[in-house]
Formats: structure tokens, C-alpha cells, sequence
């Protein structure tokens, strides 16, 4: 199983001071930067696109850039987040026309794929693609803002897809994104998560470090 990783997503970060949030969360122990692109269309929300994750990559930041696209169509803006220094792109299945070839577009962009399933997603997306996919994304929220609270179903969804990964026999990461912080990433470890993304868990507290800390010993207990 892939050492654990903790993405802080940066939705949460000040934007107004956006490199300097993002240096401070890779500081304070943050593994990867979770970058959402809504696009108030695919889900209700506006946020950012490859210019400000060139923006971020331009002022220093050397970390894997983890893009999750909530964006329909999915295709177009590939090239885009790749060029701009995306390390992994995720999309939503139902956004993507050919959900085979976007993940073969993000490929030859030379980034690694992600499917990302929403809380009432099922897992037959999974099916025939999952030997070409890098990581794997539960949503434990539905898709569009910070701030919401864990879906609890999400932990059945995660053992599913921990069994899938494991049958495959590949290191695939499973993800798991909405509502995660200190208080239940042990349970969330536990159902077979190994990399973990939170936003307002970090960037709303005073320490970051001290969360993440806190994180990190939930995921090893
Ligand atoms: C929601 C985004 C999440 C969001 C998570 O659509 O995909 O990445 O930032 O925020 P928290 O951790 O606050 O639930
Ligand atoms: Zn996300």
C-alpha cells in the first residue's frame, strides 16, 4: 500500500495571499496541494484555473500538484492544467463524453489519472478502466464547497474500492476528499484511505502543523 499522503486543499487557503498559504500548509507537514477547479457549471461554484496553478508553481511552490476538475466537458482544459504544472488531474466520470480517452489525454499530458466518484457514484465506473488509473477519489461530500460534513456512507464506499484496488494488484492511491480531519481519519485510515485531503480542517485552525500532526497520528493508530 502507498506510503500515506495528506493534501491540504487549498480552497480553504487565503486567496488573497494564495502562495504564501500554500508554502505555509507544505511547511507545516502537507505532502501535497489539493487544487479544485469548479467550474459553475458541473457543480454550483467558481474557483480557479491554470493560470493560478502556473501562478503557484512560478512562485516556488515544488510540491505534486493534485488537480481535482469539477469541470464539464473535461477534455478542452486537459492540456491546460498539465502545461500550467499539474502533477495528478482528476475528473468525474459523468463530466467526461469518453471516460477511457480523457484518461488517456491526461496520460499523454504526462500526468498521472484519477476517476473521482461522488457519494452516489457507483463503483461500475471502475470497471475495464481501473488497470489504467493512478488514483482513485471518494468524494465523502457531494462536490462543490469547503466546510461540509463527512458523509458516513463514504466509509462502505472506501472499503469497496480498497478491495477493488486491491484485487488489481496495482498501487493505486485511494483518495478520499470532503469533511476529513483529526476527529475521524482514524475510521477514514481505517476503511482503506491512504490519501487524504482537508480544507477547512486545516486552514481554518491557528496551527496548521498541529493538525496535520494530529492527522498523521490518527492514520497511524
Ligand atoms: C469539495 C472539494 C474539496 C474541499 C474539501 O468539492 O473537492 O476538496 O476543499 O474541503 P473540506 O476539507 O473543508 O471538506
Ligand atoms: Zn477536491
Amino acid at each position: 500500500r502507498p506510503s500515506p499522503v495528506i493534501a491540504p486543499s487549498i480552497l480553504s487557503a487565503d486567496f488573497a495571499r494564495l502562495g504564501e498559504d500554500t508554502a505555509k500548509a507544505l511547511a507545516a507537514g502537507g505532502d501535497w496541494v489539493h487544487f479544485d477547479v469548479m467550474d459553475n457549471h458541473y457543480v454550483p461554484n467558481l474557483t480557479m484555473g491554470p493560470m493560478v496553478l502556473k501562478a503557484l508553481r512560478d512562485f516556488g511552490i515544488g510540491a505534486p500538484i493534485d488537480v481535482h476538475l469539477m469541470v464539464k466537458p473535461v477534455d478542452r482544459i486537459v492540456p491546460d492544467f498539465a502545461k500550467a504544472g499539474a502533477s495528478s488531474i482528476s475528473f468525474h466520470p459523468e463530466a467526461s463524453e469518453h471516460v477511457d480517452r480523457t484518461i488517456g489525454l491526461i496520460h499523454e499530458s504526462g500526468c498521472q489519472a484519477g476517476l473521482v466518484l461522488n457519494p452516489a457514484t457507483p463503483l461500475n465506473w471502475l470497471d475495464h478502466v481501473l488497470g489504467k488509473l493512478d488514483l482513485v477519489l471518494v468524494m465523502s461530500v457531494n462536490p462543490g464547497f469547503g466546510g461540509q460534513r463527512f458523509i458516513p456512507e463514504a466509509l462502505n464506499k472506501l472499503r469497496a474500492v480498497r478491495r477493488r484496488i486491491d484485487e488489481s494488484g496495482r498501487a493505486i492511491r485511494l483518495e478520499v476528499d470532503g469533511g476529513v480531519g483529526p476527529d475521524n481519519i482514524a475510521a477514514i485510515a481505517a476503511a482503506g484511505a491512504d490519501t487524504f485531503v482537508a480544507g477547512s480542517a486545516i486552514f481554518g485552525a491557528p496551527d496548521y502543523a498541529q493538525v496535520i500532526r494530529a492527522m498523521r497520528e490518527g492514520i497511524a493508530q
